[in-house]
């Protein structure tokens, strides 16, 4: 399979040995690139992080996301949002610590998938495990107008982080 290929024909699964983690490339944010090929790994087996893999074929790395569990200090949510809460310290949230696509696949709607295939999987999480909102550390304004173009929001007073309340996850997802 090329990366010609439809993103229907994508499929996303945990992290396994199989995916060839070493030929993912992304030039854009090279830590992104570095962190599947040497830190991924270790960060699933100490229980840090979920790593979700897209590929073309079972084997190669096309994109991929990370989850994990957070929170969110109640004094750094907008204070419109935190008004309507019970005042509790913190608030528990899912954090997509990272996203990124393989150069080879950019611009053919993976990021796209790949975010909604986590908003997805985190909403259905939350089901089970109270998540009030999904988070994002953007890692560059680049990616931050890509966040923005979902409906996140930025967190007040921290740089580059981003939230989406869940009850917006759940319209995004049930509108695809
Ligand atoms: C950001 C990234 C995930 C986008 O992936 P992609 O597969 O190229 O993007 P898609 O083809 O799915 O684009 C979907 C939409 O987002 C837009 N978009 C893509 N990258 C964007 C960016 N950096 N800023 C703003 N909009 C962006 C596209 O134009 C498209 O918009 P449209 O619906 O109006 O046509 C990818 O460029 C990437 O991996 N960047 C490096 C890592 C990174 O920045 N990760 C972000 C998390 S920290």
């Amino acid at each position: 399979m090329t990366a010609e290929s439809d993103s229907a024909d994508f499929h996303i699964e945990p992290l396994n040995t199989q995916h060839k983690r070493e030929g993912f490339t992304c030039s854009l944010e090279p830590t992104l690139e570095r962190y599947l090929r040497r830190q991924a790994a270790q960060d699933v087996k100490k229980r840090f992080a979920a790593v979700f893999i897209l590929m073309p074929d079972g084997q190669t790395v096309a994109a991929y996301y990370t989850l994990s569990q957070f929170s969110i200090r109640m004094q750094d949510l907008p204070s419109e949002t935190a008004q309507k809460l019970p005042k509790y310290p913190q608030i528990p949230a899912t954090l997509i610590g990272r996203l990124a696509v393989d150069d080879s696949y950019a611009g053919k709607r993976l990021g796209e998938k790949l975010l909604l295939d986590a908003l997805k999987r985190s909403f259905d999480f939350s089901i089970q495990v109270a998540s009030f909102a999904v988070v994002v550390d953007a890692i560059s304004e680049r990616a931050k107008s890509f966040y923005l173009k979902y409906g996140f929001t930025e967190l007040p007073g921290i740089a580059n982080r981003l939230f989406l309340p869940m009850t917006l996850v759940a319209e995004l997802i049930s509108s695809l």
